[in-house]
C-alpha cells in the first residue's frame, strides 16, 4: 500500500507563512527590546528566535529520516529545560543577526532537503506530513510567547500589527448571560489524528459526562468589575486555600495589567493604556481568580471533557466537529484569532463562531481556563519526544482551551489542550462557568 505523497508544495508555502509572521512580529522592535529580558516569566526574545530555527534544524534536519522516538534533541543554549526562561538572559545569546542569519540558514537547507525527501516514505514522522506540521506549529506557539513578552514589555506602545487587519467591523451583540444546558451521555473527546494533532490530544476518548449547564459567552470586563466592585477579592470565602495564598503573595485586587484611574479601571495593552471595555471577555486573570469568580457566582470552572463537548459535540449527528463552526480549518474570518485585532473583541464580532450546543467564541479571543489537571488520556503514548508533554502531566498544571486573539489559527481546534501554572496570568487568559445541572 502507497500512502498519499506529501504535499511539498503547500508545506513550503506554509513554512514561509510561518516564517513571514515571526520577522514581522520582530521588525518593530530595537535590538535592545529583543535582547533584553522583559520579565522573569518571558525568554530574552532572541531566545525564541534562536530557538524556533534549532527546533526546525532538529526536527526537519536531524531526527527527519528517524522513527523519532524519544529523541530530545534540543540541546546547548536552546535546551529548555537545562535553561528555564527566567535565568535565559545570562546565557550567551547570539544577537538579532545572528539568529535572524541562522533561521535562514536552516530554512534553506531544509528546503533543499525538500526537493530530495521521499514524499512516500511511510515513517511514523513523515506520514500525514507530522514532523512539518509539529514544526510549523512551534513557530505558531512561539510566536504567541512573543506577544506575551510583548504585552509585558515597558515603554512606547507596540508598533507592530497594526489595527484591525481582518477587515472585520466590531460586533455589538449584548452578551447574554445565560447558560447552554447537556442533558449529558456518552461522548467522544480528543481525536486519532496522527498529522496535526499532539500527542496529548491521542487517542479519542470515549467518556460519560453528567448533565452540565456552560456560559454562552466568556466572563466579559462588566461582570469582572462587578466582582471586584462587591468585593470578591476581599471575601475569603471565594477564594482556595491556594488561591488565599497566591491573593496574599501577588497583592492581586485586579487582572494583570488593570489600574485605576480617576476612579475607573484602566488596562494597558500592547504598551498602551485605554478604559476597560466593559463588553470584552477578561483577560489576563490567573486561574485562582476564575475560581474565586465562579465560586461567587454560585458556579464552578467547566471541566476540560464539559469544554470540550461544549465547543465540539454535535448532538444531532451524535458526533465530534472539528472546530465550534463545523469541521473548516480556522481562520481570521471564524474566530478572533491571529492577532488580527490586537486584543479580544466585542461579542458577534465573528457571528459564526458559534458550537453546535449554542456556544460563542469557544476558540479566539482568549485562552479558558479549565478545572482539570494537565493528565494523560488512557492509553497515551508519547509521541514523537516525551519532552512536549508526558514530562508536564501531573497535579500542578492547569488545563486551558480554546486559544486566543493572539494564537495562530494552525495552532488551535477543538481538541488542543495548553497548559500552564495557576498562578499564571501574563498568558491571554480568560474563563467561562459552569454548573451541574439535573438532565
Ligand atoms: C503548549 C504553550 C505550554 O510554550 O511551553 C513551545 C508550547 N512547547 N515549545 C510552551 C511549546 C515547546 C508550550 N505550551
Ligand atoms: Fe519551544
Amino acid at each position: 500500500m502507497t500512502v498519499p505523497a506529501l504535499p511539498l508544495g503547500l508545506l513550503r508555502d506554509r513554512l514561509g507563512e510561518a516564517r513571514s509572521r515571526t520577522l514581522e512580529l520582530v521588525a518593530p522592535l530595537s535590538d535592545s527590546d529583543v535582547t533584553r529580558q522583559h520579565n522573569p516569566l518571558m525568554s530574552p526574545i532572541v531566545w525564541d528566535l534562536g530557538h524556533i530555527a534549532h527546533f526546525e534544524e532538529v526536527w526537519l534536519l536531524e531526527n527527519i529520516d528517524g522513527a523519532g522516538s524519544g529523541a530530545e534533541g534540543l540541546r546547548g543554549i536552546y535546551d529548555a529545560f537545562r535553561h528555564p526562561r527566567a535565568t535565559r538572559d545570562r546565557l550567551p545569546l547570539p544577537d538579532r543577526a545572528t539568529c535572524l542569519a541562522y533561521l535562514a540558514d536552516v530554512r534553506r537547507a531544509v528546503l533543499r532537503r525538500m526537493e530530495r525527501i521521499d514524499s512516500h516514505a511511510d515513517t511514523p514522522l513523515l506520514r500525514g506530513a507530522y514532523v512539518f506540521n509539529m514544526v510549523l506549529q512551534h513557530e505558531y506557539q512561539h510566536n504567541e510567547t512573543i506577544l506575551q513578552t510583548l504585552q509585558l514589555m515597558e515603554g512606547e506602545p507596540y508598533a507592530g500589527l497594526g489595527g484591525n487587519r481582518c477587515g472585520m467591523e466590531q460586533g455589538n451583540e449584548p452578551r447574554t448571560g445565560d447558560m447552554v444546558h447537556f442533558s449529558g451521555g456518552d461522548v467522544f473527546v480528543g481525536t486519532d489524528d496522527r498529522s496535526q494533532a499532539y500527542d496529548n490530544e491521542r487517542p479519542r476518548t470515549r467518556l460519560r459526562v453528567e448533565p452540565f449547564r456552560i456560559d454562552r459567552h466568556p466572563v466579559d470586563n462588566a461582570a469582572f468589575m462587578d466582582f471586584i466592585a462587591a468585593g470578591g477579592y476581599r471575601t475569603n470565602a471565594h477564594w482556595s486555600k491556594a488561591g488565599l495564598a497566591w491573593r496574599a503573595r501577588e497583592r492581586a485586587e485586579a487582572p494583570l495589567f488593570w489600574f485605576r484611574r480617576d476612579g475607573v479601571w484602566w488596562t494597558r495593552a500592547m504598551g498602551s493604556e485605554v478604559p476597560v471595555d466593559p463588553a470584552l471577555p477578561v483577560c489576563h486573570v490567573s486561574w485562582y481568580e476564575a475560581d474565586a469568580f465562579a465560586r461567587r457566582a454560585g458556579k464552578r470552572l467547566p471541566t476540560e471533557a464539559e469544554w470540550e463537548v461544549a465547543a465540539s459535540w454535535d448532538p444531532v449527528r451524535e458526533r465530534a466537529v472539528l472546530y465550534p463552526w463545523g469541521d473548516e480549518p480556522a481562520t481570521p474570518t471564524h474566530a478572533n484569532l491571529d492577532a488580527v485585532r490586537s486584543g479580544p473583541a466585542r461579542p458577534g464580532s465573528h457571528p459564526g463562531n458559534i458550537s453546535p450546543l449554542g456556544c460563542y467564541g469557544m476558540i479566539g479571543d482568549v485562552w479558558e481556563w479549565t478545572a482539570s489537571r494537565f493528565l494523560p488520556y488512557p492509553g497515551f503514548q508519547a509521541f514523537p519526544y516525551r519532552e512536549y508533554s508526558e514530562v508536564f502531566f501531573g497535579e500542578e498544571y492547569r488545563v486551558l482551551r480554546g486559544g486566543s486573539w493572539a494564537t495562530r489559527p494552525g495552532a488551535i481546534r477543538n481538541t488542543f489542550r495548553n497548559w500552564d501554572f495557576p498562578q499564571r496570568r501574563q498568558i491571554f487568559s480568560g474563563f467561562r462557568c459552569a454548573s451541574d445541572a439535573k438532565s
